[in-house]
């Protein structure tokens, strides 16, 4: 009898024991931009540089919406990280360290200077943890100019990651700011860091350049082995392909650089299982489908550490609360199971505490059973078609801090943003969901009407 149960409790603990075992843990953060100069003593209307003179005052001990992070919102983000998860698989710290001003008021020192410090506090708080970390298009001086070849930032900045990086990675990351190394060394899995601020239309170095720093032609090369291998990858970058979600027509990329992603991505969709990026400080994600309208991939955008209000015309009131992400993945096949995301309410934080609370997860908010792309791919199409899930999705897209109504034209910059990828088809998907105040698209159907009323004279 006694023998009977512990059998059973026996077989119970390895099924549980087994299934547990494929779970694996890891935190995503991105866009920490930490603004050095924030002062709640200074005595001028505004308390820091990165609001570029707009006033602050609901600045409080941990930051102000117009403002880049204060050091004390970045320590309580890794404080936050160390108490909710301390002992992750594996981090992905995905850029943009800097703050937003003007590159005269930065300079190389500088921005290396930002770049050590945040590094040495998510070394010493995470002592033992393997880190994956991309360039974001603000470590760099001036700001964007990424070179196409090797220079004395990625030089420094690889030997400030140098314990994170194997020996080969530091040698291609200081050719082109990307490398690749086994994931965790272990055999079958792998992860890319990209540096696409290579493909980021302000950046001036690379505008005629057809392949910068031979990434395509790499990454293209690596992929091919890593089928060969059988092993499966994850994508890591800082700014992302297709358009920004919160402005109609607004995307990053050069033109035939997104082309050439896509490609890149079509092509090798069956190793990669997923693509972790930032930039955006929201939080959202993109599809890739095949010639045949499969979903194929999903890129991941994890929201931003600073709260800071963009300044980029046409979006208005574009904050965020500060967020941080666990996902859960499956250590064999890398299938991306679930997403946590953890928040800082930065009204509540500086008027009471900072107090970091689950905001939701991906499986119980969208009901879909993972984070795979058809599950992504059932997201969208229910964010596309109800109501409540549109509103839902908007609501986490600022990390709940705007919680105002997605009308039509909103809905419409969202939904074709997470759907398409590639310009052309995004253009076709605004006129198609029917996006109204557009006048480029309304020139464009006027002038069709033109020709079509001329071709039947
Ligand atoms: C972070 O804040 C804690 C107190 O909240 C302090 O003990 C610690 O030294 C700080 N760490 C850094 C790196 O500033
Ligand atoms: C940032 O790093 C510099 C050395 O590069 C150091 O002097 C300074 O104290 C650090 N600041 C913080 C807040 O850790
Ligand atoms: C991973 O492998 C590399 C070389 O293959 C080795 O130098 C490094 O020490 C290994 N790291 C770990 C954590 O096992
Ligand atoms: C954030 O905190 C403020 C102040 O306590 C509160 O009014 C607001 O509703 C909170 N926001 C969310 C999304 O909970
Ligand atoms: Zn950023
Ligand atoms: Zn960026």
């Amino acid at each position: 009898m006694a023998c009977m149960w512990k059998c059973i409790l026996l077989s119970i603990f390895i099924v549980f024991g087994r299934s547990d075992a494929l779970t694996g843990y890891f935190w995503h953060i991105s866009d920490l931009h930490w603004d050095p100069s924030y002062d709640l003593s200074s005595s001028s209307q505004s308390k820091c540089a990165s609001s570029g003179g707009r006033p602050t005052p609901h600045a409080g001990r941990y930051g102000d919406y117009v403002c880049d992070s204060p050091w004390s919102l970045i320590n309580s983000s890794l404080t936050a990280m160390r108490e909710i998860l301390p002992d992750p698989d594996f981090i992905m710290w995905t850029g943009d360290d800097t703050p937003h001003v003007p590159d005269d008021q930065l300079g190389e020192q500088a921005v290396l200077r930002i770049i050590g410090n945040l590094t040495n506090i998510i070394k010493s708080t995470f002592p033992k943890t393997k880190v994956y970390s991309a360039m974001g298009n603000h470590d760099y001086h001036p700001k964007n100019q990424m070179p196409p070849a090797k220079s004395t930032i990625y030089e420094q900045t690889a030997n400030l990651w140098r314990d994170w990086l194997h020996t080969a990675s530091q040698e291609t990351f200081k050719t082109g700011g990307y490398y690749t190394e086994k994931l965790l060394n272990q055999t079958g899995l792998r992860v890319i860091v990209l540096n696409t601020n290579l493909y980021y239309d302000q950046n001036k170095l690379t505008e005629k350049v057809k392949d910068p720093a031979d990434q395509f032609s790499w990454a293209d090369k690596v992929l091919q082995d890593a089928a060969k291998n059988n092993e499966k990858v994850y994508l890591i970058g800082h700014v992302p392909p297709g358009l920004f979600e919160k402005k109609r027509d607004k995307g990053w990329f050069r033109k035939e650089f997104n082309k050439r992603y896509i490609e890149l991505i079509q092509k090798h969709s069956a190793v990669i299982m997923g693509q972790f990026f930032g930039h955006h400080h929201t939080d959202s994600f993109r599809m890739f489908y095949n010639s045949k309208g499969s979903p194929i991939s999903a890129m991941y955008l994890t929201p931003g550490v600073t709260p800071w209000i963009t300044t980029l015309p046409g979006v208005i009131d574009g904050g965020n609360n500060p967020g941080i992400r666990i996902f859960e993945y499956d250590t064999k096949t890398l299938l991306v199971k679930d997403i946590i995301t953890y928040y800082l309410n930065l009204t509540y934080a500086n008027i009471a505490r900072a107090r970091w609370e689950k905001e939701y997860r991906l499986t119980e908010a969208f009901r879909v059973p993972d984070a795979s792309p058809a599950s992504m791919h059932r997201v969208m199409e229910r964010i596309s078609s109800e109501k409540c899930s549109l509103q839902k999705y908007f609501e986490l897209n600022s990390v709940s801090y705007d919680l105002s109504e997605c009308h039509a034209d909103c809905r419409v910059d969202h939904v074709c943003a997470l759907r398409e990828v590639d310009y052309d088809a995004y253009e076709k998907c605004v006129l198609k969901e029917g996006g109204s105040s557009n006048a480029p698209v309304l020139f464009i159907l006027f002038l069709s009407l033109m020709l079509s009323l001329w071709s039947l004279n």
